[in-house]
């Protein structure tokens, strides 16, 4: 037994892992800073007997909850283990142990963080959360803390780094399935990585990024999201053509009656910030009344990557007490979420249509009706059929895609058409 602090983990894969190795690699510096050494006391894990790359202390993996909760010399534990439940559970009774929490888990803090963050102020323990949302960018301390003085009016970022990964590798040329496997043994992806590609990761990094700055509780039913499965080269390609790349793009914004927080494939203008970032890269771009704008860039996924802020907010418990004002009830006031059909966007649409006198005539008609406006149009001519890609300036959604369901009546398009968000030059 040793004297120092000695936290807990829940989990102890390629987060968990990486948070015991670290500590023990940066053990003189932290311990200078914190004033004590700081060790991995218990580790959850589901199955204690399976090989691992890491090598924790003996005793220190246990498959018992109760082995980490009821140990009183711990006071933080880490979260790391992923999922909804029994995780929400298992914090509800840490903090009711007397015990702060670290997590890095977004799908549990954006569906029930509300929750949480009552029961951590009722008994009087911290909740953190920085590497839930784009690991090692320290962007919630930022959003909290230091833009405190600034009306925050929006966020504007790539915050998954699967996605971001897989979609510079078929940049490149590169297979998509072979590029979601190589992110997997990379350690970016989720246990699942169906939540990474269909976006639903990102929505809850967005959530909780849009709770933060608009100071009001956003949850993941609140957010639209859409993924990069449904992708093809072919739009890349165009993409590229018409001076943009494609990226996975979360946005928060307040808007006149409210706030709105979304997901989507965008495309991005040659020389935006978000578009010069590659690979499992994130960047975030603040809004806000003083500082005009501020990008944070840098890892957004990976074991080292996520422990260094998971490691961050344990030291930030430990220099600290109380509950931290983001728990306080009177930081949150009531904003509406803005419905999606009013929130507007200028859009790339791709259809396959009948090469005829008339029917781009018919498109731009219908597109009239709706009050939607042309931006650029391009055609690509083959065999009787055309490529036809229509740019629009900014619309409401609800007005959009009321104008693709008109065009897709007319009789003159084939399958689906294609739809991606286009951010502003
Ligand atoms: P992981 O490699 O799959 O590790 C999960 C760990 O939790 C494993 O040790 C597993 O035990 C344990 N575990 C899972 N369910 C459990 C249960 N019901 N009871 C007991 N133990 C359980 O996942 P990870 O990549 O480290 O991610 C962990 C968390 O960090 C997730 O919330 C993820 O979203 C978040 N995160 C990950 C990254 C990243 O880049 N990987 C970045 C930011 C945030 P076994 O080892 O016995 O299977
Ligand atoms: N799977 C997540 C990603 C991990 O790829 O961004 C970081 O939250």
């Amino acid at each position: 037994m040793t004297t120092g602090v000695a936290i807990g983990l829940l989990g102890y894969g390629t987060v968990g892992s990486a948070v015991d190795r670290l500590l023990r690699d940066r053990a003189t510096e932290i311990e200078r800073v914190a004033g004590s050494p700081v060790e991995v006391r218990r580790a959850l894990v589901r199955d204690v007997t399976r090989a691992r790359s890491a090598s924790p202390a003996a005793g220190v993996l246990t498959a018992d909850f109760a082995t980490v909760r009821d140990d009183p010399t711990i006071s933080v534990v880490a979260e790391v283990m992923g999922g909804v439940e029994p995780t929400r559970g298992y914090l509800l009774e840490l903090f009711a142990a007397g015990k702060s929490v670290v997590s890095a888990n977004k799908q549990l803090l954006a569906r029930h963080g509300e929750e949480l963050f009552a029961a951590a102020e009722r008994h009087g323990v911290q909740l953190r959360f920085e590497a839930s949302v784009c690991a090692a960018i320290p962007v919630v301390k930022v959003l909290r803390e230091s833009m405190i003085a600034n009306d925050v009016s929006g966020v504007l970022g790539i915050v998954n780094g699967t996605t971001n990964f897989i979609l510079t590798a078929m940049a490149a040329g590169q297979d998509y399935g072979a590029a979601l496997a190589r992110a997997q043994e990379l350690g970016y992806a989720e246990a699942d990585p169906t939540e990474d590609v269909n976006g639903a990761d990102a929505a809850a990094k967005i959530a909780i990024l849009a709770s933060i700055a608009f100071h009001t509780r956003v949850t993941l039913d609140d957010v639209p999201f859409d993924g990069i499965e449904r992708l093809e080269a072919i739009d890349s390609a165009i993409a590229r053509e018409l001076g943009y790349r494609i990226k996975l793009i979360a946005s928060a914004e307040r808007l006149a009656g409210g706030v709105t927080a979304r997901v989507h494939p965008t495309l991005v203008p040659e020389g935006h910030p978000l578009a010069a970032v590659e690979g499992s890269f994130n960047a975030v771009m603040l809004r806000g009344s003083a500082i005009r704008e501020i990008t944070l860039a840098g890892p957004g996924a990976g074991g080292d990557e996520t422990a260094s802020a998971v490691i961050g907010d344990v030291m930030t418990v430990l220099g600290t007490s109380g509950t931290g004002f983001f728990t306080h009830d009177g930081y949150f006031r009531q904003v509406a979420i803005v419905p999606e059909a009013e929130v507007p966007s200028a859009f790339y649409l791709r259809l396959d249509v009948l090469d005829a006198p008339g029917v781009l005539a018919q498109i731009a008609r219908v597109l009239a009706d709706e009050q939607v406006s042309i931006e650029s149009v391009i055609q690509r001519a083959a065999a009787g059929r055309a490529q036809l890609v229509v740019t629009t300036h900014p619309a409401p959604e609800g007005r959009f895609f009321a104008a693709v369901n008109g065009i897709c009546t007319l009789g003159v398009v084939a399958g689906e058409p294609h739809v991606l968000r286009v951010l502003p030059r």
